[in-house]
C-alpha cells in the first residue's frame, strides 16, 4: 500500500477543542492512518481555550506571513504538540486577533461578525505552515466549510507553486447546513480574484458560499455515510445545494466514520459506576439506578429508561420529541436528557422535568461523563434527528446494550438495524416519517417489546453489542480514497 503525506485541517479536534462530532473525527482519523504508515499531521486553530500547559505546547521558531487580499499580511504564531497517546503532530495556528476569544464560532448564542476572515484566514494559514515546515502535502484534508476554502486556494492561488504542485484536496461533509455563507466582500480577503465569483463557482445569491466553492474544487468529496451522500443529493437535505452536489456525484464518497472503543466501551469505562460486557450484564443494573438516582428519578428497574444527549438543535429532531412528549408522559417510562444548545429547547425540556419529576430528568449543558452514565445506565437511546450525517451517539449506544430508536436518516439508518420481531433480527427500532406520531408509536412498540418479550430485548443487545465500527476500517477507506486523489492529479498533469 502507498503512503501518503497527509494535512488534515479541522476547526476543532478533540481533546483540544470540541463543539461536536467533527472534533472526534478530527482527533481520532489522524491516529488511525498513522497506524497504516501515513504521515499525518493536523493542523487546527489555537483557541484561547487550549490549554497550551497541559498539553505541552511548544511555540515554534518563526512567524508565519499570510496574505489576507485588502486587509493586508496577517502574522500568526505556530505552537506545536501531537494528539496524546500518538505521535501524530499538531499545529496549533495562533493569531490573537482571530481566535483569543471565548468561543469557537460564537458566544452566547451570536456568531462572531468576523468568521468569514478568522477561516479564510486559517485556511490560508494551512498552506503558509505547508511551506514552513517544509511538508509537501499529497492530499490536504479539509473538513466542512471552516476550511472549505482551501481546495478552491489551491486551484488558483496556489495552482503554480511548486510546493503545491502534487498536491491535492478531500473535503469531507460533516454537516451541509453550515455552508460560510458571507456577504461578497469576503472576495476580497480571499484574495482569489473576482473571475471564481461566479455562480458555478463561489457565488450564490450574491455572498459568497465557501462550501459551494470548496465541494467544486475539491479533487473528492466525502459525506461521512452512504445514505448521507445519497440524500445531499436532494431537496430535502441539500440545503441549496442539491443540484450542485448531483452534479459532482461522479466525486462524491459516503465513508462512515469510525468510534473510539477506548473511551466508549463498558467493560472498561473509567466514568461509570459498573462494568459489564455481553457475557455479564449486571453492571448494567447497577448503572440505570445510579443514573436514576442521578436524576432523582424513582430507582425502579422495572421501568424502560429512555436516553438522550445531543445538541439540542432542530436538526436533532427536538421539535418531534417537544410534540410527543405529552404522549410520553402518560406512559410508565422515564426519560433522561442531557444537552444545549436552542434556548427554547432548554427551557421547555428544563419545565418538562418539572412537572414530571418522576418520569423526566434533565440536565441542560455540557458534560462527558454523564454522556458516558446515560450511555451505561438508559435502557433505550432516542435520536429523533431531522438529519444525521453519520451520528456517533447511536454507535455507542450499542456497545452499550442501549437500543437505539432513531429516525431512519442518514447514519442512523446506516448503522443502525431494524428489529424485526418474526426473525428477532436487528439492533434496535427505526421510524421513517418526521413526525411526533411516528416516533410515539415507534417508542410505544420499543417499549411493548421491553415488557413482553425480555428474551428478545437480550438478543437486540447481543446483536449491538456485537457489531464493531471501528476507526481502522474508516481509515481504509479514507486511504483508498487518498490514492485516488493521487491517482487523479498526476494522471491529470500529464494529459
Ligand atoms: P453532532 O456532531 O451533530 O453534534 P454526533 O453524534 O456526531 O453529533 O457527535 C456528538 C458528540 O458530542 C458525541 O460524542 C456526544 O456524546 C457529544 N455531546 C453532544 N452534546 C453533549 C453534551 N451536552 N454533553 C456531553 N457530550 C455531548
Ligand atoms: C456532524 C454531524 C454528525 C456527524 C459528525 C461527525 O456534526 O451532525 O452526524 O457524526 O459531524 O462527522
Amino acid at each position: 500500500m502507498m503512503k501518503f503525506n497527509i494535512l488534515l485541517a479541522a476547526s476543532e479536534v478533540v481533546p483540544f477543542a470540541k463543539s461536536g462530532g467533527l472534533a472526534d473525527v478530527a482527533g481520532a482519523l489522524p491516529k488511525a492512518l498513522r497506524a497504516m504508515g501515513h504521515d499525518v499531521r493536523v493542523v487546527m486553530p489555537r483557541y484561547y481555550i487550549v490549554d497550551r500547559e497541559k498539553y505541552k505546547l511548544t511555540l515554534r521558531k518563526g512567524v508565519l506571513g499570510v496574505p489576507m487580499g485588502t486587509m493586508g499580511e496577517a502574522w500568526a504564531a505556530v505552537y506545536e504538540g501531537v494528539l496524546p497517546g500518538s505521535d501524530v503532530p499538531v499545529y496549533f495556528i495562533e493569531h490573537e486577533g482571530f481566535f483569543g476569544r471565548k468561543g469557537l464560532y460564537d458566544e452566547d448564542g451570536f456568531a462572531y461578525g468576523d468568521n468569514d476572515n478568522r477561516f479564510i484566514f486559517f485556511s490560508k494559514a494551512v498552506f503558509q505552515l505547508a511551506k514552513m515546515l517544509r511538508f509537501r502535502p499529497d492530499v490536504i484534508h479539509a473538513n466542512d466549510w471552516h476550511t472549505a476554502a482551501i481546495p478552491v486556494l489551491l486551484n488558483s492561488t496556489y495552482a503554480f507553486d511548486p510546493d503545491f504542485e502534487d498536491t491535492g484536496t478531500l473535503l469531507t461533509l460533516h454537516n451541509l447546513q453550515h455552508q460560510g455563507r458571507f456577504y461578497e466582500g469576503a472576495m476580497d480577503v480571499l484574495g482569489v480574484g473576482w473571475e471564481h465569483f461566479n455562480s458555478d463557482e463561489l457565488e450564490e445569491f450574491g455572498g459568497i458560499n465557501l462550501l459551494k466553492g470548496g465541494i467544486v474544487h475539491a479533487d473528492a468529496v466525502n459525506a461521512v455515510s452512504r445514505k448521507y451522500a445519497h440524500e445531499i443529493r436532494t431537496a430535502e437535505f441539500g440545503w441549496g445545494l442539491e443540484a450542485l452536489i448531483d452534479a459532482n456525484a461522479y466525486k462524491l464518497y459516503g465513508i462512515l466514520n469510525g468510534v473510539d472503543y477506548e473511551e466508549w466501551s463498558p467493560a472498561e469505562d473509567d466514568y461509570i459506576p459498573a462494568h459489564y460486557d455481553t457475557s455479564d450484564f449486571s453492571g448494567k443494573a447497577v448503572c440505570k439506578r445510579e443514573l436514576q438516582h442521578e436524576f432523582g428519578l424513582p430507582e425502579r428497574d422495572d421501568v424502560p429508561l429512555i436516553g438522550l444527549v445531543g445538541r439540542l438543535a432542530e436538526q436533532k429532531g427536538i421539535s418531534l420529541l417537544a410534540g410527543a412528549i405529552w404522549n410520553l408522559m402518560e406512559m410508565d417510562i422515564q426519560i433522561v436528557l442531557l444537552g444545549t444548545g436552542e434556548k427554547w429547547a432548554e427551557h421547555f425540556f428544563s419545565d418538562v422535568a418539572e412537572k414530571y419529576p418522576e418520569k423526566f430528568g434533565c440536565f441542560i449543558g455540557y458534560r462527558n461523563d454523564l454522556a458516558h452514565h446515560i450511555e451505561a445506565g438508559s435502557d433505550f437511546f432516542l435520536m429523533p434527528s431531522l438529519f444525521e450525517p453519520c451520528g456517533l451517539n447511536q454507535i455507542y449506544s450499542l456497545r452499550y446494550g442501549t437500543l437505539p430508536i432513531v429516525r431512519a436518516t442518514g447514519g442512523l439508518d446506516d448503522t443502525i438495524e431494524n428489529y424485526d420481531e418474526k426473525r428477532g433480527s436487528g439492533t434496535g427500532f427505526k421510524f421513517e416519517f418526521a413526525t411526533p406520531e411516528a416516533l410515539t408509536s415507534t417508542l410505544r412498540w420499543a417499549v411493548g417489546i421491553w415488557n413482553e418479550d425480555p428474551e428478545a430485548i437480550e438478543q437486540l443487545r447481543l446483536n449491538g453489542m456485537n457489531q464493531r465500527f471501528d476507526w481502522s476500517a474508516a481509515a481504509e477507506g479514507y486511504s483508498a480514497l487518498y490514492c485516488k486523489i493521487v491517482g487523479g492529479r498526476r494522471s491529470s498533469r500529464y494529459q
